[in-house]
């Protein structure tokens, strides 16, 4: 891409908010941390965009691809409505029981009646779930589960689910290594006692974060067909699947069995598994199918936007064997679609590699500010 086609589009950078694109604010942020994603980007990079985009605090804010909530959250705080859709069932779940109220004498009092007392319980548990936890560990998941499952009200009982997942991942032996799950054997403490700790900071957490009185909801959904109606939403703040990137119903599938629901098709974003025989843009075959998802995304963004509505989009380009510049292509789809394009922040930069250390190019990571 021409470097003066760069400046057209209006490119600065803002390496000091590099860190915001990413999860890492989050492990330290009560609430957020509920449920590690490491996709995610920050409360901080939220409210740096809220605090730029002068929301019509009477439309709601949508992040289509809401992933753990952060959007959902930040918003929460703010006292500002707000609606998220995800195709991964616990991705969905995650932002839901992160988005409500609780009482923490209530979670104490429902965690006294569990049983304390260990037994043995027969369950049988698929591969994934016997390489990723020892047998004691399962056990503890069988008997965490049992009382768990016991809980009459909803809201409380997925509350504990989370908490039942969070410590899980604490104590697995799995850890995600790029698009894969890798497993090492560890000395990992006991499941009860780390569920218990979980337990008491989530209980803990929920008296120091401060939410206002607004809606949010957080549901299953595809970005390309939103069941939204026309010109209903105020902003939109998100980040979508990265080109070439990860493929999350394998990379979260430890966590979706706790869950055990039937996810949405995702995007199109990881190549080897769809290849498309259409063109699109001069684009090589293996970028096609990615971006045809994502011009269906933008003109639905664009069709439930009220006028006058600002969008920003964290992206990071992709490598097919050659950089793909994904914040230029989509502001190009974008423009195509009836935005203008306000600003490209470059946040991050890294070098694409070929065979781990040859360098190849520059890869970007961007916040696209449209407005409708
Ligand atoms: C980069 S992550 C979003 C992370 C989020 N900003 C956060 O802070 O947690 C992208 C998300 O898009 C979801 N996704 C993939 N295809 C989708 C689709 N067609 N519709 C909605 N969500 C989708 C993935 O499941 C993933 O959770």
């Amino acid at each position: 891409m021409p470097e003066d086609c760069t400046k057209s589009l209006g490119m600065e950078e803002r390496p000091e908010w590099a860190e915001l694109a990413t999860f890492v604010p989050n492990k330290r942020a009560p609430v957020y941390n509920w449920f590690y994603y490491k996709e995610g980007f920050s409360r901080d990079l939220v409210m740096k965009i809220l605090d730029m985009f002068q929301h019509n605090a009477e439309m709601p804010v949508l992040d289509p691809f809401c992933g753990s909530g952060t959007t959902l959250l930040a918003c929460r705080e703010l006292g500002i409505d707000s609606i998220g859709f995800d195709v991964l069932p616990v991705s969905v779940f995650a932002s839901d029981v992160k988005t409500r109220n609780y009482d923490a004498g209530e979670i104490r009092r429902i965690y006294a009646g569990f049983r304390k007392k260990f037994e043995k319980l027969d369950r049988e548990y698929p591969p994934l779930m016997k390489r990723a936890f020892s047998k004691y560990a399962l056990q503890d998941i069988s008997l965490l589960m049992r009382d768990i499952m016991k809980i009459e009200d909803e809201k409380y009982r997925n509350f504990f689910l989370l908490a039942l997942i969070n410590a899980s991942m604490k104590c697995s032996y799995a850890r995600k290594d790029g698009g894969a799950i890798k497993t090492r054997i560890w000395k990992a403490p006991p499941l009860r006692i780390m569920f218990r700790h979980v337990l008491k900071r989530m209980a803990k957490d929920t008296e120091k974060i401060e939410f206002k009185a607004c809606m949010t909801s957080a549901e299953a959904g595809d970005a390309r067909r939103l069941g939204l109606e026309d010109e209903s939403v105020g902003s939109v703040i998100t980040s979508p699947p990265y080109l070439n990137n990860i493929d999350y119903t394998k990379v979260y599938a430890i966590e979706e069995f706790f869950i055990q629901s039937k996810g949405l098709p995702p995007l199109r974003s990881y190549i080897g598994s769809r290849m498309s025989e259409e063109s699109f843009m001069d684009l090589p075959p293996a970028a096609v199918s990615y971006f045809l998802d994502m011009k269906k995304v933008i003109g639905e963004m664009h069709r439930v936007c009220m006028k006058g509505a600002n969008v920003g989009i964290v992206i990071g380009n992709g490598f097919t064997g050659e950089v793909i510049d994904s914040d230029i292509i989509l502001a190009k789809i974008a423009e195509d679609m009836g935005f203008s394009v306000e600003k490209i922040i470059v946040l991050n930069k890294r070098f694409a590699l070929v065979e781990r250390t040859k360098k190849s190019g520059v890869l970007r990571e961007s916040l696209l500010l449209l407005r409708k």
